[in-house]
């Protein structure tokens, strides 16, 4: 079958929910992915920030191969043996204690947000606590995670939504602390905004959010799904600012394709939350993805990634800053490590399609900016190819 007979198929069969580009992906190498027409793409979208090693990396490939002939799935009841390692490596890379894996990112944020809840329980003897979460931020469509999402547009229809969630401006300490009741629970957000336009926090935040949950005592929760697992040129994004928080959420690349996620937590946190009976799932930590994990967290720490993305990551803002100097309607530049956004006043749509004509993937954030989160593993001639592939773009647009 031929390219538009699969799409003409998909649109039959499945549920209507993205208005997708006309690719239909057939595999990938490296940084670059190719379509069933055998046309090649250099790729700066990664799966949206999750194939941090690329595609078809050998070590990867075997890795989970060898678990998926040994044992895929047990269920919680029971231990496995690659789950422990990678809840072992995730420790070691957080410096935090628990770890509950899920099977996404939205589920990471909604074990966060119960587990939140429960730490109030237990610290006030009553339920019906409040969250505060950030304008135009994205945790996740099922009604818990987009009960936390500051954008009207995915809220609407589906009202109404999980109660006693506050929104404050990202940024704004005064914002915050002007919601703070004895009813708060915790305090949420994205370290870098990603969805919501590529924002990341300030230093001065981030350091008041933390006294101020301190005080309070609240947990501070930060949504690492985007911007974590060295994409920023730290571990996590949290670790550049030395601002720790008591509850992380974390996938995307964790499995770097494996569907799975997880919210690591402090030992405060666990020991005051949720206790057996309180949380679970089927799927969630099964020896696939504990393989798949382990082995993404000892390439990351052995290969020194978030070092490369630090040496990268300037290389690939510097190009940005030339596009934007030769173009009045790209008009700033955001972001951190290979987590890159330009605010772009034409429609970014018709950007990101006319570059798949020229064999390149970007990604839109919000309604006017380029997205860029490329493979880690990119280096400078695939910065320099991307930066005259966007070019040509640009100056048809
Ligand atoms: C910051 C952030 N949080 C949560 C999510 C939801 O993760 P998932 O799509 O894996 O459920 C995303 C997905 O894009 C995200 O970027």
């Amino acid at each position: 079958m031929n390219k538009s007979g699969y799409m003409e198929q998909a649109e039959q069969t499945l549920l209507h929910t993205y208005n997708r580009f006309p690719l239909v992906l057939d595999h990938g190498e490296g940084v670059y992915l190719y379509d069933t027409d055998g046309k090649e793409y250099l790729d700066f979208a990664a799966g949206i920030a999750v194939q941090a090693f690329g595609y078809h990396n050998r070590e990867y490939t075997e890795c989970i191969k060898e678990q998926a002939e040994k044992l895929l799935h047990t269920s919680n009841l029971y231990y496995n043996v690659p789950v422990i390692r990678a809840s072992e490596r995730l420790r070691a890379a957080s410096g935090m204690d628990r770890v509950f894996f899920t099977n996404s990112g939205t589920e990471a944020i909604e074990g966060a947000i119960k587990a939140a809840k429960k730490y109030a329980w237990t610290r006030d003897g009553h339920a019906g606590h409040e969250i505060i979460a950030m304008n135009h931020s994205f945790h996740g469509r099922s009604i818990g995670a987009l009960s936390v999402t500051g954008n009207a547009h995915y809220q609407e229809p589906f009202a109404p939504l999980m109660p006693g969630v506050k929104f404050a401006d990202f940024n704004d300490l005064d914002s915050v602390k002007a919601l703070v009741s004895e009813k708060t629970c915790a305090v949420l957000l994205e370290t870098v905004q990603g969805e919501g336009g590529i924002f990341p926090a300030s230093q001065d935040f981030l350091e008041g959010l933390r006294k101020l949950c301190d005080d309070n005592d609240i947990l501070l929760i930060f949504d690492e799904i985007q911007c974590g697992m060295a994409r920023t040129g730290r571990m996590f994004a949290w670790q550049h600012y030395g601002v720790k928080p008591d509850i992380m959420a974390c996938a995307k690349a964790l499995g770097c394709g494996v569907p799975v996620g997880a919210f690591v937590m402090t030992e405060k946190a666990a020991g005051r939350s949720l206790k057996p009976g309180d949380h679970g799932t089927t799927y969630g930590g099964n020896p696939f993805v504990g393989a798949a994990v382990e082995k993404v967290l000892e390439m990351m720490e052995r290969d020194r990634i978030a070092d490369h993305v630090g040496r990268i990551a300037p290389y690939l803002e510097q190009k940005l800053d030339e596009l934007i100097a030769e173009h009045d309607f790209l008009t700033e530049r955001r972001g951190l490590g290979l987590m890159q956004g330009v605010v772009c006043k034409k429609p970014v749509g018709t950007v990101a399609a006319e570059a798949l004509k020229e064999g390149l993937i970007v990604i839109t954030a919000g309604q006017d900016v380029l997205r860029f989160v490329p493979p880690l593993i990119i280096e400078e001639k695939h910065v320099d190819e991307m930066a005259e592939k966007l070019s040509i773009v640009l100056k048809n647009i």
